[in-house]
């Protein structure tokens, strides 16, 4: 049922923000690479004519940056029609019903708040719309385990699990696929990936910008739920995880939840939180607020492959760059008794960045015959340089559901689980430190991985480490 092309597709929320930035484009950037191939049903409440809404998806796709070809966009707007209603309204779907008429492979994309999922999901099925359906649903899945288990248990009320395609766009990047192929293609690779070499993993999800206009959005969340229980635990799953012995999606998510099942409750005594200077100024956040815009973090993994190798983990808003990295830290050669300059190795470094640039580096030490003493020396590879600019992750991921290629969503199991991780540093939060904008987070965090080398900058398009 999940593999047939989807005939139709119908995201509800059409003429909301998300759209205007992301869906607009991506689909228009299919519909030039030949992969759109159904109609578009938009949903929403505004009053809305057709015409309303192509020239809204004209504007948002111009708007994102996009160099318009006319008669790409024809072909796109031919697709477009939209169907006006409340939610909460029996006969919206009475109307929707009408208009995707004979569709047997319906996709639903709810671009909508969480709060309407399982009102817009009751709707559809009690309008006999879920059969053979997707239904595709943005984060956040909840505000904390019992949050994602009730919004689960709401939505299978009406729909099976293997209808349900969660959006983590962090699984629409470079990510799971290409961190596992690398792991596992390269016998230079697999032997060392694991506690018998590796001293440290540092995750660093750095961004230069701020809140800006999300503040009512981002005050009740903070980093710890925006992008390290869902974002950053992807990367955390890519880089630690089994080989998956079949490309399958089931089996590739239950390596990833058996992983996750493996890691360690978090511990409050190891998160350090921080918030930016200015940050209280936003609009939507409340003067007092204590929300962190930076989470530092430690992980443990109790199995044969990460015993004792801890996982720091960061990520802040405001830092000094825009970049997220996976890097492998290696225990410490010994002191070298044969080299006649005073030099102590530097642990070699596998760093595998994964955006906005991508890319591979290894760090190793190094007697150049052209330097008097030794230093550390990068091997890089920039992908974006060998390989040209790929699809965005709306663009894959919009495809893969409605081509029903479920592995890049995540599963109700391993969100669970996720969360099960996270929860202490929920329920009971350490104070949260002020930074300032442009900095690399309270000096707290340094603390966090003492005993263990340092906080590495990430590395940066074109810099040397
Ligand atoms: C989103 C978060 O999910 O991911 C944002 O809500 C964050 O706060 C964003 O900035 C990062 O993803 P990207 O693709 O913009 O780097």
């Amino acid at each position: 049922m999940n593999e047939q092309q989807a005939d139709v597709l119908v995201p509800f929320g059409i003429t909301g923000d998300l759209a205007r930035v992301m869906t607009f484009r991506s689909l228009y950037r299919l519909e030039q690479r030949g992969l759109l191939n159904c109609p578009i049903v938009g949903v929403a409440v505004d009053d809305w004519t057709v015409e309303q809404l192509i020239a809204r998806a004209r504007e948002s796709i111009i708007g994102t940056g996009e160099s318009l070809d006319e008669n790409v966009f024809e072909r796109f707007a031919a697709r477009l029609s939209y169907v006006q209603g409340d939610f909460g309204d029996p006969a919206t779907y009475g109307r929707v019903a009408k208009a995707i008429a004979g569709a047997s492979a319906p996709v639903f994309y709810l671009e909508i708040p969480p709060f309407l999922f399982a009102t817009v999901v009751k709707g559809l099925a009690e309008a006999g719309l879920t059969k053979g359906a997707r239904v595709v649903v943005e984060k956040p899945f909840g505000h904390d385990l019992e949050s994602a288990r009730a919004l689960a248990e709401d939505l299978h009320l009406y729909i099976d699990e293997a209808q349900l395609y969660r959006i983590d766009h962090y699984l629409g990047k470079m990510g799971l696929d290409e961190i596992l192929y690398l792991r596992f293609a390269n016998t230079m690779l697999e032997p060392v990936w694991n506690r018998n070499y590796l001293a440290s993993v540092q995750i660093t999800m750095a961004e230069d910008f701020g809140v800006d206009d999300r503040g009512h959005f981002y005050d009740p969340v903070g980093a710890l739920r925006d992008v390290v229980v869902n974002h950053l635990m992807q990367v955390v799953g890519a880089a630690a995880m089994e080989p998956p012995s079949r490309g399958d999606p089931k089996t590739i998510k239950d390596n990833m939840v058996s992983l996750f099942a493996s890691v360690v409750a978090a511990d409050p005594a190891h998160y350090v939180r921080g918030q930016y200077d200015g940050y209280r100024s936003i609009d939507g956040v409340a003067p007092d607020s204590t929300t962190e815009t930076y989470a530092a973090l430690r992980l443990e993994i109790e199995n044969w492959r990460w015993s004792g190798v801890p996982f720091f983990i960061r990520t802040g808003k405001r830092l000094p760059a825009t970049q997220t990295e996976l890097r492998l830290v290696f225990k410490h050669p010994p002191r070298l008794g044969f080299a006649t300059f005073q030099h102590t190795p530097e642990p070699n470094q596998t760093v595998i960045k994964l955006d906005p640039s991508t890319g591979v580096r290894i760090v190793l030490d190094a007697h150049r015959a052209d330097a008097p003493g030794a230093q550390a020396v990068d091997l890089d590879l920039e992908f974006a340089q060998a390989g040209g600019e790929g699809p965005t992750p709306y663009e894959v991921l919009l495809h893969a559901a409605m081509v029903g290629e479920s592995t890049r969503f995540t599963r109700q199991d391993g969100v669970e689980e996720a969360w099960r991780v996270m929860q202490p540093l929920v329920d009971n939060p350490p104070p949260v430190h002020p930074y300032a904008p442009g900095s690399w987070g309270p000096e707290a965090a340094e603390a966090l991985v003492a005993g263990h080398g340092r906080w590495h900058e990430p590395w940066l398009a074109g810099e040397a480490t």
